[in-house]
């Protein structure tokens, strides 16, 4: 659907009329006769959607592509040679369609008085269709736009010389008028509010904007994309064209880039970024973007309201008008100086234009400043205060912080420094705003975490002084839990010609502070004009002054945001720059953190290369964890639905609690006799049915294995072993000799001879796909490969899998097979080992072990990952007879396996998974997932296979259902999206294709329905 088009003449709306009267109504044969008698070109022909001309896309024999156009009977043709004429200008930007000339060498020929012409086509679809708008094609849309912009500076045509309806130049009184129709009062409101924003930004810098000829038109249904390699393939449709200010082709282009976007200006901006960096934009241009921009969309819904008006038959105006007004409003809520700075910020430039001016002021006048403390800061012992996401003063939980706890911990470090006063904050990213006011969306949705003021903490009625002469600009007692509390906001100017105003701010002070104030009261430096607050009044923190320095109020009286986005960190370090400025105090004295950058950097340069990294090029830096949620640097959540070694939960309390005390205890070895060692060995073989009765401590999973290995070995006296295709059991050599995972992958070295790979058992993709029969069906395959070893002569050790295969695509391991496995293993004198170390625990939801769900025991369980919650531990439980075995006088010894700490860990892991019944949550919560991610599968063609069991899941991703083609390159892209999006997951099986869901057991039900919105989200995107 487009968007509709005002005529193109000033005669405006009674000339539509008449244009659609008169608009051709051709059939595709007819317009083939044409192209063949005017164009010579023999072609099929389709036709395209068009209100007032007919356009026919063209396909001849050789597979060439064009378009011919057939324009509206009244269409002046003085236009259409412009519009001919331009396009052949702008041939060189290689996005725009060519003319192509008639048999007789015209550009126009003329058809019962329609004017017809022939133009090259482009390959794309219209940008409105793209399932998204990345910032690479955003950025590439503002460069094609400044293409055009370019090229069009050295074009004219005097028919371009025109009064149009839709020329931005004048759009104001346009779009005045019809207001009072407007139904909507939202809507209308917002309109209102941005014709101000236009009135105020944009007229008065019409002179001074540069003047050529314009496209007139770049709308989302005018801009062709390549959305697979996220490129501008072409610019169509030249009939608006019109000699106006150059800058409106970004400003429509912006436009409607913004609509649809939680964040128009954003979009917006990167667009103008793409285009200031081929057509470098004045400043005056930048300051009427976002006022020409809303103008337009403006514009766009006046039309239609006076076309609604008239025809209320015709629907599909509204429709088309829909993104239109939903994102009006959310435009109109940005304060236009904030959308001016977030585009210069996007163009490279300082984004509060008199910011560096402040900067420069206060940084020649440092010496001269009033010690806001009465200390001077740079001389006094001060410790610099990490509030950052991964400070280990903040509590485990970041959104039950408490004052008071918090103070304590900040006060006795002061102490310990001998400091008077701790620092910190500036451009820091935090998780201690838990409150709506920095954020009311999902978990995983951008809040405002960026500090951009100095924290400075000292007792609370510690007197402050003004440090620069000013007046009172603004004091309230901001009481929302969370808030500043009481805050003043001091008006100041900078000195010498051509003064600048700035603020200074000042939060969490005593309530007395704003007894007496009035607005416009002065204030000398050095004045001593407030006090440090405490809690609860300041806002409930700890006793400290948030000092903060301000470039723009943008209109806010007093309460000015402390903290910000992420995401518009740059304008908000502009708005706010440091305000160590005024205080001096050494840099070297505040805590600092290294870059994302500087970190990977490092990384790089000191570990191994294959040591790798998730999410490519733009890894995470994460620096906390809670429960179901990882932070990173910036203080974003994340929810964790792919690591399943912190069982319980990320930073579990208890679980921490128990390492800590027994490392402040005793952490040593199994050579020593220790209670928590026995306690928590008899705890863990409590879980397991007989004979499994006694366990071995290791520190990893992969140690584990070796052991495993060792038992099967010293029990059996063979070597050769059974494995799964697929399976990944550890990183050790012997354990890399064992998992296909690993030796059949590129790098890899081949599996030795003693080992055998089995077919996975996979019922999706594999040989037996009857779910019936497959169980029996591949443990038949096991026994053949068993076979084949004792035909050769050789005697087998035993059978190893991971009861549900994870790296080979999550899979769950059919009815019957496994039971088959272990009568054939054990009727060839092997063992079964039987690897735990992704699916204990009570993972799975239906069982605590997963080869419950199979009704066999086997001989050895290896269990790893979750057993300690991410504290190093691993274990092996086996039987009294094979153990008995292994004791044939070589010590077992693992130094840190069975540490003191690693059990005091496993203990309270296990206790707490049996205390707040993990495995019944697993299960809900799991039956939730799998039933919501089984209804996508009925509307997202792409998801193959849903499987799994609890908080053990594989979404299988095909390009297609009958012939499973992998969907690998869109699992990665999607794994990806699902990360900006704010949840983890990974991909894995043979193709990479097989999403796998598995995070720590605390996931919610709303985590559940989180996880699979993004997930759609994702889907429909990729
Ligand atoms: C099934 C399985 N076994 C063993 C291991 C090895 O454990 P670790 O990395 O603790 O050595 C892993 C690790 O991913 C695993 O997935």
């Amino acid at each position: 659907m487009v968007t509709w088009r005002a005529s193109g003449t000033d005669a405006g709306r009674a000339d539509r009329m008449t244009l659609l009267a008169n608009a051709p109504r051709l059939s595709p044969a007819a317009a083939e006769g044409l192209a063949h008698d005017l164009f010579g070109l023999t072609a099929h022909a389709v036709e395209l959607p068009s209100e007032r001309d007919q356009n026919f896309r063209l396909r001849s024999g050789d597979g060439a592509s064009f378009v011919l156009k057939i324009a509206n009977a009244l269409e002046d043709r003085r236009m259409l040679d412009a519009e001919n004429a331009a396009m052949r200008h702008l041939a060189v930007t290689r996005l725009v369609p060519v003319p192509l000339p008639t048999r007789t060498g015209d550009d126009i020929a003329r058809f019962e008085g329609y004017h017809v012409r022939l133009l090259t086509h482009l390959e794309g679809r219209p940008l409105a269709d793209a399932p998204r708008h990345t910032v690479a094609l955003l950025a590439d849309l503002g460069r094609a736009v400044g293409a055009i912009g370019r090229a069009l500076a050295t074009f004219d045509h005097p028919a371009l010389h025109r009064r149009f309806y839709w020329d931005l130049a004048h759009a104001a009184s346009a779009v005045e008028q019809p207001l009072p129709r407007m139904r909507d009062t939202a809507l209308g409101r917002a309109v209102e509010s941005l014709v101000a924003v236009h009135r105020d930004t944009v007229l008065p810098r019409l002179p001074s904007l540069g003047q050529s000829a314009i496209h007139g038109d770049v709308n989302d249904y005018n801009v062709l994309v390549d959305a697979r390699t996220d490129r501008v393939t072409g610019i169509v449709d030249f009939g608006d064209m019109v000699f106006s200010h150059t800058v409106n082709d970004l400003a429509i282009a912006m436009a409607y880039a913004a609509l649809g976007e939680a964040d128009p200006v954003g979009a917006a901006a990167i667009v103008a970024s793409g285009y200031h960096a081929v057509r470098p934009l004045t400043a005056d241009e930048i300051a009427a973007l976002y006022g020409l921009m809303a103008m337009r969309l403006c514009l766009s819904v006046s039309v239609a309201a006076v076309q609604q008006a008239e025809q209320p038959d015709r629907d599909y105006l509204g429709i088309s008008q829909a993104p239109i007004r939903a994102t009006l409003p959310t435009l109109a809520r940005v304060h236009p100086r904030l959308a001016h700075y977030r585009i210069r910020e996007a163009c490279g430039l300082a984004p509060v234009p008199h910011a560096p001016r402040v900067v420069g002021w206060l940084r020649a006048n440092a010496g001269r400043t009033a010690p806001l403390t009465g200390h001077d800061l740079a001389a006094t012992p001060v410790l610099g205060v990490d509030m950052s996401a991964g400070s280990t003063l903040i509590a485990s939980d970041p959104a039950t912080h408490a004052a008071g706890p918090l103070g304590h911990r900040v006060f006795a470090a002061m102490r310990r420094a001998s400091a008077a006063i701790g620092v910190g904050g500036y451009n820091e990213g935090r998780v201690i705003y838990g409150a709506d006011a920095f954020g009311a969306g999902g978990v995983t949705e951008e809040r405002r975490t960026i500090h951009i003021g100095v924290d400075l903490t000292l007792p609370s009625g510690s007197p402050l002084y003004a440090p620069l002469d000013g007046v009172v600009h603004g004091f309230e007692d901001a009481t929302a839990r969370l808030d500043y509390g009481p805050v003043i906001v001091l008006r100041h100017e900078t000195t010498g010609e051509d003064p600048v105003t700035f603020y200074t701010l000042y939060g969490h002070l005593d309530r007395r502070s704003l007894e007496g104030l009035s607005h416009g009261q002065p204030i000398k430096a050095g004045d001593r004009f407030a006090a440090v607050g405490a809690p609860p009044d300041n806002g409930d923190w700890w006793p400290h002054v948030h000092v903060q320095l301000i470039t723009d109020m943008l209109d806010v009286p007093c309460n000015f945001n402390g903290v910000a986005p992420a995401s518009q960190r740059a304008t908000w370090l502009s708005l706010s720059p440091d305000p160590n400025l005024l205080l001096g105090i050494p840099p070297e004295r505040f805590v600092r953190h290294p870059t994302t950058a500087t970190l990977l950097g490092e990384r790089r340069r000191l570990l191994g290369g294959n040591v790798r990294l998730s999410y490519g090029r733009r890894p995470l830096q994460i620096v906390r964890g809670w429960m179901q949620y990882l932070f990173d640097e910036t203080g974003r959540a994340y929810l964790d639905a792919y690591n399943n070694v912190p069982h319980v939960g990320h930073a579990h309390p208890r679980v921490t609690e128990a390492v800590a005390a027994q490392l402040g205890t005793l952490n040593t070895n199994t050579r020593y006799l220790n209670e928590v060692v026995v306690e928590y060995a008899a705890a863990l073989t409590a879980r397991f049915p007989s004979p499994l009765e006694v366990c071995f401590f290791t520190a990893s999973g992969s140690e584990a294995n070796e052991l495993a290995l060792r038992l099967a070995r010293a029990h059996t006296g063979q070597r050769d072993l059974v494995v799964m295709d697929g399976a990944y059991h550890g990183h050790t050599t012997t354990l890399v000799d064992i998992s296909p995972y690993k030796h059949a992958r590129p790098g890899g070295d081949g599996a030795p001879d003693w080992v055998h790979a089995s077919p996975a058992p996979d019922v999706y993709r594999g040989a037996h796909t009857d779910r019936g029969r497959a169980g029996l069906e591949y443990a038949h395959e096991v026994g053949a490969i068993i076979d084949d070893v004792r035909a050769q002569g050789r005697g087998l050790c035993g059978y190893i899998a991971e009861t549900c295969p994870s790296v080979a695509g999550q899979l769950f391991l059919p009815a019957g097979f496994l039971a088959e496995v272990y009568r054939l293993v054990r009727a060839a004198r092997g063992v079964c080992i039987a690897d735990e170390v992704q699916t204990g625990f009570g993972r799975i939801g239906t069982h605590f072990w997963a080869f419950e769900a199979h009704d066999v025991v086997p001989d050895i369980v290896v269990l790893g990952k979750p057993i300690a919650n991410g504290y190093p531990m691993g274990a092996v439980i086996t039987t009294r007879a094979i153990a008995e075995s292994f004791d044939n006088g070589l010590e077992f010894f693992s130094t840190f396996g069975g540490s003191t700490a690693a059990c005091a860990a496993g203990l309270a892991t296990l206790r707490v998974a049996l205390e707040d019944h993990v495995q019944a949550h697993a299960l809900d919560v799991g039956a939730h997932l799998v039933g919501a991610l089984r209804r996508l599968q009925t509307s997202r063609d792409l998801i193959g296979d849903v499987r799994g069991s609890g908080l053990f899941l594989g979404v299988e991703l095909v390009r297609d259902r009958v012939a499973l083609t992998p969907a690998t390159v869109e699992a990665a892209a999607i794994v990806g999206r699902m990360r900006e999006l704010g949840v983890l997951v990974g991909t894995d099986g043979p193709h990479e294709n097989v999403i796998k869901i598995r995070g720590p057991m605390p996931l919610t039900m709303g985590d559940a329905d989180c996880l699979v919105a993004v997930l759609d989200q994702a889907l429909g995107e990729a």
